[in-house]
């Protein structure tokens, strides 16, 4: 199936944007003609991204930033604006994750993870509006299912990515006058990524049990997320914003039982 967008010469700014589903957000609006800058707190992974985008023909900046620090997200900011201009598509990303039972979960353990989805995820959108085009502009904040559905062992999770859904919308609501349109995707489980592989068992057995708790039957793509993250930013979704738009083939329609009982195989199997 090809399925075609041109961000031809727009500017595309990926929080988190070096590895995984960001990165692959990234490497599809670069396809696209897009100029994609990335961010992300190690230079190693950022000096991969930029390899990989400016492979797909694209003109790509790197950037070293950590969310949790707003000074340093406003310097990456305006770095990005520098180099190639107005933000066309904001992408915030940047997530941290583990399997933890409450009573295993210090204080820093829970403000780690608040910090980096939830403060972060202001910290990006806060820090590039005085650079958004406007009007025009597109931000996708990405969230998961814990952010309506609650899962043991994922507290910290469920609470932070919670904020970043109301954040969305109230956002929509503040930013709509100037043109700036806010949207969230909640991507399932989507193969092969650093979160599978943080909260569900490697073995195949694990993963057919992810699989089948998803109604269409296969876990997702990081073009699938992709693909949405792209329609959201044309002006085929102009009158969109302030939703939160699962993008899980079915998954959160399922009971989430299978995907607690896969985390907590995997809980056990670090604890042994
Ligand atoms: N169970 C319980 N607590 C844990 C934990 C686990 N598996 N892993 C980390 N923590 C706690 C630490 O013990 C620490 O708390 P403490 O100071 O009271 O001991 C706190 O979390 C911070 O850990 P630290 O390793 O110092 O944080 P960091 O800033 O270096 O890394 C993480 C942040 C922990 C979120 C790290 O996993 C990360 O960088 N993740 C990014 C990639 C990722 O998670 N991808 C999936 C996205 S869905
Ligand atoms: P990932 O590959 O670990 O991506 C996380 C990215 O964020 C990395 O590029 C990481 O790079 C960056 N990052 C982490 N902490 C940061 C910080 N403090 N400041 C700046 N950047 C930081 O994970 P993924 O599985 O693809 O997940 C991507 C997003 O999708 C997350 O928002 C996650 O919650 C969401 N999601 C994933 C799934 C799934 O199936 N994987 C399901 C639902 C939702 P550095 O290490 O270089 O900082």
């Amino acid at each position: 199936m090809s399925i075609s967008f041109d961000f031809t010469g727009r500017h595309v700014v990926v929080f988190g944007g070096t590895t995984g589903i960001n990165l692959g957000i990234a490497c599809s609006f670069a396809k696209a003609g897009a100029h994609v800058s990335v961010a992300s707190r190690k230079q190693e992974n950022v000096d991969a991204a930029v390899a990989t985008l400016t492979a797909l023909g694209a003109q790509a900046l790197g950037l070293v930033a950590d969310v949790r620090d707003d000074e340093s997200v406003g310097r990456a900011m305006a770095r990005a604006h520098e180099r190639f201009g107005d933000i066309d598509v904001l992408v915030s990303g940047a997530a941290g994750n583990f399997l933890a039972e409450v009573n295993d979960l210090s204080s820093n353990g829970f403000k780690v993870v608040v910090d980096i989805d939830l403060n972060g995820t202001f910290h990006v959108m806060r820090r590039a509006y005085p650079y958004l085009k406007k009007p025009g502009a597109s931000i996708i904040n990405i969230t998961a299912p814990q952010s309506v559905i609650p899962m043991r062992y994922q507290a910290h999770v469920c609470a932070a990515k919670a904020g970043v859904d109301q954040l969305t919308r109230v956002l929509a609501l503040e930013w709509g006058p100037a043109g700036v349109r806010i949207n969230a995707i909640s991507p399932g489980a989507i193969e092969g990524t650093e979160g599978m592989r943080r909260l569900s068992p490697q073995s195949q057995s694990g993963q057919e049990m992810v699989r089948s708790s998803v109604p269409l039957g296969r876990m997702g793509t990081t073009d699938d997320i992709a693909h949405l993250a792209m329609f959201l930013s044309t002006d085929a979704a102009s009158y969109m914003t302030g939703t939160v738009i699962p993008c899980d083939g079915g998954g959160a329609l399922e009971s989430v039982k299978p995907m607690i009982e896969a985390a907590g195989q995997q809980l056990k199997a670090q604890k042994a």
